[in-house]
């Protein structure tokens, strides 16, 4: 793969950290390439900001290896801790955590104050790096001048300034509201872009994740679920867990009876069936099979669905469904689509548009 090419610039190994009793990470291996927008991604609590506060130096793992630009700087077996500022990688929390008594020039030239630059250099870059941010002209406004957007704007001002290599984000939007976040995801780009720096990013939020990275890792209770492209991660979940994750509404999981009608295997699941090649399910009599949201189309040779509720959103809709079966399912089409509660729709699936799961292991077989 083209990936594995491309130079690791960080590196980790068996990395564990366990709070007392709570394991957080739980011996998770992952190479993060130069370049990289990696985000780590999963629910609350899944142990992403613990594993980015390990690769700073903020938080002393278990156990484990970090290795930045080939070089140790975490070994619990060298007994080996690199110190956070040794580590050349810069920070951003949600919380911008900006010094309210000091303007924003000086709140961005702070790191290269501590680091004794002569003054006229230090202006020239609070001012370019201003610039970059669109934030020329508000280098003398204090922080509670700021909206949330330019705040924001400021604390990467403050990481770029000292020229990290890597950067490290903790869900740094989610303080900001919707449409504003949308802004920032542009500027994250073009910032990424920009430096090239490889950039580990945390978020809870898909689509946040899907538009922004060029790899996700998907993590649960403390352990990795997938790593692969953003495409990869929507297309071909590795299981059901990252199915389920990666979908807005849920994603549909019917119980998925396997049959053989003479040399075809076929199976039956929602009142649809598709033939499969016998090698996916194996010697298997049941799977899951899962189908997202937006993957069914209205077609008169479909299998019938009652509308049950229907949720407009302007340019797209989303509609509750059920066809007798205990469970209803989710849609989601176009917002212009002819659709009334009540109304029985014909539905068929979108070619090859479903997932197979072993029930037990609950990975992907397709
Ligand atoms: N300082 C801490 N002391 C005790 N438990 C912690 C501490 N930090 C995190 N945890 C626990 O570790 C787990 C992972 O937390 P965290 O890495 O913050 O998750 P995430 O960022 O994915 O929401 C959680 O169960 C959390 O309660
Ligand atoms: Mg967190």
């Amino acid at each position: 793969m083209a990936e594995e090419k491309r130079k690791v610039k960080i590196k980790i190994e068996k990395l564990r950290k366990a709070f007392g009793e709570v394991v957080a990470v739980k011996d998770i291996d992952l190479d993060i390439y130069e370049g990289d927008f990696l985000t780590l991604l999963g629910p609350s609590g899944c142990g992403k900001t613990t594993t980015l506060r390990a690769i700073s130096g903020l938080e002393e793992a278990t156990d484990g290896k970090i290795y930045i630009n080939d070089k140790l700087v975490f070994s619990k077996k060298d007994e080996l801790i690199v110190a956070p500022s040794k580590r050349n990688v810069g920070l951003i929390f949600q919380s911008y955590a900006l010094w309210p008594h000091m303007t924003v020039e000086a709140n961005i030239a702070f790191g290269l104050k501590i680091k004794k630059l002569p003054k006229n250099e230090i202006d020239k870059r609070v001012k370019n790096i201003l610039a970059d941010v669109h934030l020329e002209g508000y280098g003398k406004r204090y922080p509670s001048e700021l909206s949330g957007g330019q705040q924001q704007r400021v604390a990467i001002a403050r990481m770029l300034i000292n020229r990290p290599q890597i950067f490290l984000m903790d869900e740094p939007l989610s303080n900001l509201d919707a449409r504003l976040r949308i802004e920032m995801r542009s500027e994250l780009i073009q910032l990424h872009n920009r430096t090239g720096a490889t950039t580990i990013y945390v978020t809870h939020d898909q689509e946040e994740a899907m538009t922004l990275s060029t790899r996700i890792c998907v993590m649960n209770e403390g352990v990795i679920r997938q790593i692969a492209s953003p495409e990869e991660i929507y297309g071909r979940p590795a299981d059901m867990f990252v199915a389920g994750f990666i979908s807005n509404p849920q994603m549909n999981f019917f119980k998925g009876i396997v049959e053989q009608k003479g040399a075809k295997t076929v199976i039956k699941a929602g009142g649809f069936s598709v033939e499969v090649p016998k090698d996916i399910v194996g010697n298997r009599n049941e799977v899951v099979f899962a189908v997202r949201p937006e993957d069914f189309v209205i077609d008169p040779k479909g299998t019938s669905y009652n509308i049950k509720t229907r949720l407009p959103a302007g340019s797209f809709q989303i509609a509750m469904a059920n066809n007798g079966d205990e469970k209803d399912i989710a849609l989601m089409f176009d917002g212009e689509e002819d659709i009334t509660t009540g109304e029985v729709i014909k539905l068929v699936i979108k070619k090859d548009k479903f997932h197979i799961f072993d029930k037990k292991t609950e990975k992907r077989l397709n």
